[in-house]
This record gives C-alpha cells, sequence and structure tokens, in this order.
C-alpha cells in the first residue's frame, strides 16, 4: 500500500498488478477499480454468468496483499449468517453453570417463599443482570463475514458475492455495513471499521438490486470480452493450446454467444474448451472436432441442436 494509504498508484498499476496474479483486466475494469480505491467505494460488478466477477475479487485480493473474507448470497440468506449470531448453546450452558453454582439465586428468579422472597428476588435480579452482561458480551457473539471484515485491521476484500440471489431485506443489512462500515449490536454498541475493507458486490442481475444499494456503490458492468482479450485470457490459463487453437476456439465461441441460446458459453466454458481440445490432442477445430466436444459449452441440449444445425456442423 502506498504511503496515502491507497492500494494503487494509477489505472496502469492496477492493470499492471491484476495481471501479474493472471487476470487480464481491461481498461474499462481497471478503471473502476482504481477509482473504488481512491473514493473509498464499494464496487458492485454485475453482467452475466462466467465472465469473471468473483475472478476479479480474487485477483484484486491478491494484487493487493489482503485477506478475502466471502459472504456468498443465496435465497434465504439471513442477519444471523451475514453479520453475528449469539451463541445460544454456549448461553445456555452458562447459564446452567452459573444456576448450579449458585441454587438460591436461581430459586430468587423462580420465585421464593416467605420473609426471604423480597431479598432473594432482589439478589436473583442483580444475579441474572450479571448473567445477561456475562452471556451477551464477545465471548459468546459468532461473526459471520459482514462483521468480520469490518474488525479486522489487516488489508480485506470483502467479497459480497451473487447479491442478487439473497432476498431483498438483506440489501438494507448491507445498507448500513456499506454506507457507515459500521454494525450495530444492541447489546454491545455500534461497532466501527478501523480499516475499511475493500468491498465487491457481484451481481448476475438476475433481479434489480435496489436503489439504495447502487447509491452507495461504483458500478461495473462486466460483459463478454473483445476476442483479442478472450483469446489472452485463454492463452494465459492454457498456454499449451497455442494461437491458432485459442483464436478458432474463440472465434466458434463467439458465434454460439451471437445465437439465441438458453444459456451462451462463459469465458470459463472458454477456457474449459481450451483444456478439453488439447486433453483430446486436437490440433484443428473442425467440424468433427466441435461437434465431439460441444458439451464443454452449451449444456442444453436444445441449445446444442441449435448450434449444430446454424454452424452447419454435419452437413457435408
Ligand atoms: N479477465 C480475466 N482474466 C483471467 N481470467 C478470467 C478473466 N475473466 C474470467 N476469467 C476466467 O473465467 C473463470 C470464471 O470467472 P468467474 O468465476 O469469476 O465468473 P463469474 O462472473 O463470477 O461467474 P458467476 O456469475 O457464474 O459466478 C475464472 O475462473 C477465470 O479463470
Ligand atoms: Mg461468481
Amino acid at each position: 500500500m502506498s504511503s496515502q494509504g491507497y492500494a494503487f498508484a494509477d489505472v496502469a498499476d492496477v492493470q499492471e498488478r491484476l495481471r501479474e496474479t493472471g487476470y487480464l483486466a481491461d481498461e474499462a475494469i481497471a478503471t473502476t477499480v482504481f477509482l473504488a480505491d481512491r473514493l473509498g467505494k464499494p464496487l458492485l460488478v454485475e453482467g452475466p454468468a462466467g465472465v469473471g466477477k468473483t475472478e476479479l475479487a480474487k485477483a484484486l485480493t491478491t494484487a493487493v496483499g489482503a485477506e478475502l473474507i466471502r459472504l456468498q448470497c443465496y435465497e434465504g440468506l439471513d442477519e444471523a449468517r451475514a453479520l453475528y449470531e449469539w451463541n445460544y448453546k454456549k448461553q445456555l450452558l452458562r447459564i446452567q453453570a452459573g444456576a448450579s453454582l449458585a441454587p438460591e439465586a436461581v430459586a430468587g428468579v423462580a420465585g421464593a417463599a416467605g420473609a426471604d422472597r423480597a431479598a432473594g428476588e432482589s439478589a436473583g435480579l442483580a444475579t441474572w443482570r450479571e448473567t445477561h452482561d456475562d452471556i451477551f458480551s464477545e465471548e459468546f457473539l459468532l461473526s459471520r463475514p459482514l462483521l468480520t471484515a469490518i474488525r479486522r485491521s489487516e488489508p480485506t476484500v470483502l467479497l459480497i458475492d451473487e447479491t442478487d440471489k439473497a432476498d431483498v431485506e438483506v440489501e438494507g443489512l448491507l445498507l448500513e455495513v456499506l454506507s457507515d462500515f459500521q454494525v450495530t449490536i444492541p447489546e454491545l454498541g455500534t461497532l466501527k471499521a478501523t480499516r475499511r475493507p475493500f468491498v465487491i458486490l457481484t451481481s448476475n442481475a438476475t433481479r434489480e438490486l435496489s436503489e439504495a444499494l447502487k447509491r452507495r456503490c461504483l458500478y461495473l458492468n462486466l460483459d463478454y470480452p473483445s476476442a483479442a482479450r478472450e483469446k489472452e485470457i485463454v492463452l494465459s490459463r492454457v498456454p499449451e493450446l497455442g494461437e491458432r487453437m485459442a483464436e478458432s476456439l474463440v472465434r466458434i465461441v463467439r458465434s454460439l454467444r451471437a445465437m439465441e441460446l438458453k444459456k451462451a458459453p462463459s469465458i470459463a466454458e472458454t477456457i474449459d474448451w481450451g483444456q478439453t481440445v488439447l486433453a483430446l490432442g486436437f490440433d484443428t477445430m473442425d467440424d468433427a472436432a466441435v461437434t465431439s466436444t460441444l458439451g464443454v459449452v452449451l449444456k442444453h441440449a436444445s441449445d446444442q441442436a441449435r448450434a449444430i444445425s446454424q454452424l452447419k456442423l454435419g452437413a457435408n
């Protein structure tokens, strides 16, 4: 990190250091990452599956020498999984242990008989207050990713992955964390970040995220890369493939993406395809090679049928 506390010197520095980790970022990606760092804002990365959203967060973590804290979003994700929860089992054990050590106090709470009753009750209440303070302390707190990221004093990248899969209510939770970098726990007070994590949120855009959430973030729309960049990415991941084969694969993948498919092939699938044809020892992507390995890039029977007819595979 530089002396001003920024992770990157300029846009070229972002590009260069991401490249060192194996992530090839174009100018737009590098610029947004640079700005997110300078402005201290969370970065929302939206785009189709397999275009390198999650990978960007991982590459960034390596590039700045941070640790990655990941919150994987899913339907039903709640505060207890995202932020914190109290360790009920441990609390219960502590209460039970306390009760066996001081049975008269518990009897007081339960209601003692006769003249001792009032004294017993007040002693019981005092003990209960102590117990309450005891069991709602740090020792019984189970920290989940959002709280963990806020409280770390070391460099941290917080990845809130697939945000659109979580229920809308979770966005409310994220708002406090992302705008003030703090978490309020009623029993403990407000815990503020001593060192802001670099936050990346990803979304496949299966639903619109709230305006309030978007307003707090910088936005990067990540789409399929240019042919030249995709070829470079494939070659960086499968160098043995060779220029010519990488070029053919990317060309076919791009023509597949132009078709009306249920699921267009992603960069991840282009890379898989490269590994497949390499493993099979193909040195040219002729019709037979494409047809026999199409399952690596197209995973719906109807998509395969459409591709075979539109690419006129097996026509001769
Ligand atoms: N710019 C890039 N440079 C290098 N590799 C890349 C790049 N973009 C994508 N990849 C490769 O593509 C793979 C898939 O990327 P990733 O898992 O990040 O996709 P995603 O956008 O998070 O998809 P999903 O929405 O399905 O989670 C990565 O493992 C990585 O190898
Ligand atoms: Mg992902």
